[in-house]
């Protein structure tokens, strides 16, 4: 019998997707057993003590315990560069990101930020990440083998370029293509990693590269693929200089055979009506990266995207993104909501974060929820981690609002537990 832990505190898990049914989506249980690296029930204290009474016993009293936080759009190679100020998108790759991308070729310096990357977000209950890597394999090698090491799910690929940035960073459409394959057949589904075929973004993309990494999509439709798309209106322009014979943005991946499902599209802000039907027909994701959007200026994300039906997922964009934190991206997410006038419930926020995410990443069957069967990737948050928390959340009526002063003013000191595959990592 693999080892048994009984988890005590209010368990809360998604039954259906609160987008259609509303918060009742969402029910709160008593307990949860972990049987080796999965889940095994959720129930009553006394049903699951009953099932498992050598189980070792983690209470946690009125703490919440939720499926870990997924991000699905960050890139592990600006963990230096978060927070450096005043640029807007082109301007802040050229001035903070690829200077630091070039640091990365040093392999040593690739692990040693791996591993301090995915520590932090494990500080801040982050269980499973997609992330960009550099041009560089040895970046890939490194934040999968940092991942190994902490058996948490990942999603990473070799970004691509060949154009419009730095002669260190570019490669050709065949050394994108052989790296790629090589990177992909050496760590695609080894362990809990999957592979995505990276190109980082048109601009920096050759036609002849797009088509090399599509060309490789094609025989390897199991894999991701990620990438940017309409994050900034001058970003859109430039796409339509450097593509006249593009209706659109999404049609220069799309003409490339990079479009589809396991494609996750970070940012979409300023989409036309084709790329968002066309994203919704083909069954792909966005990525939804309010930190970022505010502090490069990008703009307000449209959340009728995902009401009306498109796989939208919770991204910090490290670091055009100001945070590590899933809490502070749902926050930004909320204030963003406000701005156009849809306010998020929290149990939208919470299923963005978790369920949307793993969504987004093709990894719905095996993460990013509380139910038998999946990892135990979990996060057991204090909803009452600061005073100004404490006191708000002492009037709570219900669940969300006890959850909510913690998803706007919480951070990595509402995370009193972390568990990866069964294990406990953070306590
Ligand atoms: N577009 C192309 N590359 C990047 C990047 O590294 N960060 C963000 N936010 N947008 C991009
Ligand atoms: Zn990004």
């Amino acid at each position: 019998m693999p080892d048994e832990t009984l988890i005590l505190g209010r368990v809360l898990r998604y039954k259906a997707d609160p987008f259609v049914e509303g918060p009742g989506a969402a029910r709160v249980d008593e307990a949860l057993l972990v049987r080796g690296e999965l889940i095994a029930a959720v129930g009553t204290a006394a049903d699951l003590r009953a099932q498992a009474p050598e189980a070792e016993v983690a209470d946690f009293g009125d703490a919440l315990v939720s499926a870990g936080f997924v991000d699905c759009h960050a890139h592990y190679p600006q963990t230096g560069i978060v927070a450096s100020w005043g640029k807007r998108l082109i301007d802040w790759l050229n001035t903070y990101t690829f200077p630091e991308e070039m640091r990365f070729a040093d392999p040593a310096y690739a692990a040693e930020v791996a591993g301090r990357y995915l520590d932090l977000l494990l500080d801040n209950g982050t269980t499973c990440v997609a992330s960009f890597c550099t041009i560089h394999p040895g970046s890939v090698d490194a934040i999968f083998e940092a991942a190994e090491a902490r058996s948490m799910a990942i999603v990473a690929g070799k970004t691509c370029m060949d154009r419009n940035a730095p002669a260190d960073l570019c490669d050709t459409p065949q050394r994108a293509y052989d790296d790629s394959k090589r990177l992909l057949d050496a760590w695609h589904g080894r362990g809990r990693a999957t592979y995505a075929i990276t190109p980082r973004f048109s601009p920096t993309s050759s036609r002849e590269q797009l088509q090399a990494l599509g060309a490789l999509w094609s025989e390897r439709p199991d894999c991701a693929m990620q990438t940017h798309l309409s994050e900034q209106t001058d970003e859109i322009g430039w796409v339509r200089e450097l593509f006249p014979e593009a209706q659109d943005y999404l049609e220069t991946y799309e003409a490339a055979a990079l479009l589809g499902r396991r494609g996750i599209y970070g940012h979409s802000i300023h989409l036309t009506a084709r790329e968002r039907d066309r994203l919704h027909e083909m069954g792909a994701a966005v990525a939804h990266c309010p930190t970022s959007n505010t502090f490069i200026g990008s703009g307000l994300f449209d959340m009728g995207l995902r009401d009306r039906g498109l796989t939208v997922g919770l991204a910090t964009d490290t670091g055009g993104g100001s945070s590590f934190s899933m809490l502070r991206t749902m926050a930004a997410a909320y204030e963003i909501g406000q701005l156009r006038g849809r306010p998020l419930h929290p149990a939208e926020l919470l299923w963005l974060a978790t369920v949307g995410s793993a969504r987004a990443l093709g990894l719905e069957g095996r993460l990013g929820r509380i139910a038998p069967g999946l990892s135990a990737d979990l996060v057991v948050l204090d909803l009452a981690s600061t005073p100004a928390i404490a006191q708000r959340a002492a009037r709570a009526g219900d669940v969300w609002e006890a959850l909510f002063p913690t998803i706007m003013m919480g951070d990595d000191r509402a995370v009193r537990s972390v568990w990866v595959g069964g294990r406990r990592v953070r306590s």
